[in-house]
């Protein structure tokens, strides 16, 4: 595996937030106008990549995405935001931890719909995976996190080996 050393430089969480704003429209829901798996999980994936982009200053790609559970239905002409920040950086890859909100400015309703965590590996050009740079937590939510994607890599990487 072709590892190029990143330079040394001390990243915040907060450095890496990507906040991203959809309208929800005929096209993405079905036909109950109930918004699609698939297209929220498309937002998801873009918002993460993107949070891990901001902090690896690297095209990043998808290596694995955690379990997704849909509880509650997002309708037609909702506005889903979604926000998503890097959890923990390790060698090559990341967690970005991803919150999604649905609001509905008529009904005056807002609500935390999904959270999904996703793994995310910096590559060069060649496609090869890269070192990124480490990530300071910083606020309690942080450091909870940030201890807490320890584990879930662990548990992760240890499903890959079965597979
Ligand atoms: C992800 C990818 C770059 C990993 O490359 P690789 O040569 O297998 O590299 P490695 O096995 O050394 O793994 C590199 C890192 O990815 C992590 N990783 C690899 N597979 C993983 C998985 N399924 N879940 C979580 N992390 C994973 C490793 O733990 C390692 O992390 P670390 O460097 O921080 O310790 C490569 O498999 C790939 O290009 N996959 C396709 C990516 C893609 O197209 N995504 C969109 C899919 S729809």
């Amino acid at each position: 595996m072709a590892k190029q050393q990143a330079k040394t430089k001390i990243r915040t969480v907060q450095d890496s937030i990507i906040t991203m704003t959809e309208l929800v429209l005929p096209q993405h829901t079905n036909q109950l106008g109930n918004l699609l798996g698939g297209q929220l999980m498309h937002w998801i994936d873009i918002c993460a990549a993107l949070a891990a982009a901001k902090h690896s200053r690297r095209v990043c790609v998808t290596a694995s995405v955690d379990n997704i559970d849909f509880h509650l239905p997002i309708k037609l002409g909702d506005v889903v935001t979604l926000k998503a920040s890097v959890n923990r950086a390790f060698n090559t890859s990341m967690e970005v931890g991803v919150k999604v909100f649905a609001e509905n400015f008529s009904k005056h309703k807002d609500f935390h719909t999904n959270s999904a965590y996703l793994t995310f590996v910096s590559v060069g050009e060649n496609g090869k995976p890269i070192k990124t740079f480490k990530i300071t937590p910083e606020t309690d939510d942080e450091k909870r996190r940030y201890k807490d994607a320890l584990e879930r890599r662990r548990v992760r990487l240890l499903s890959r080996k079965k597979t």
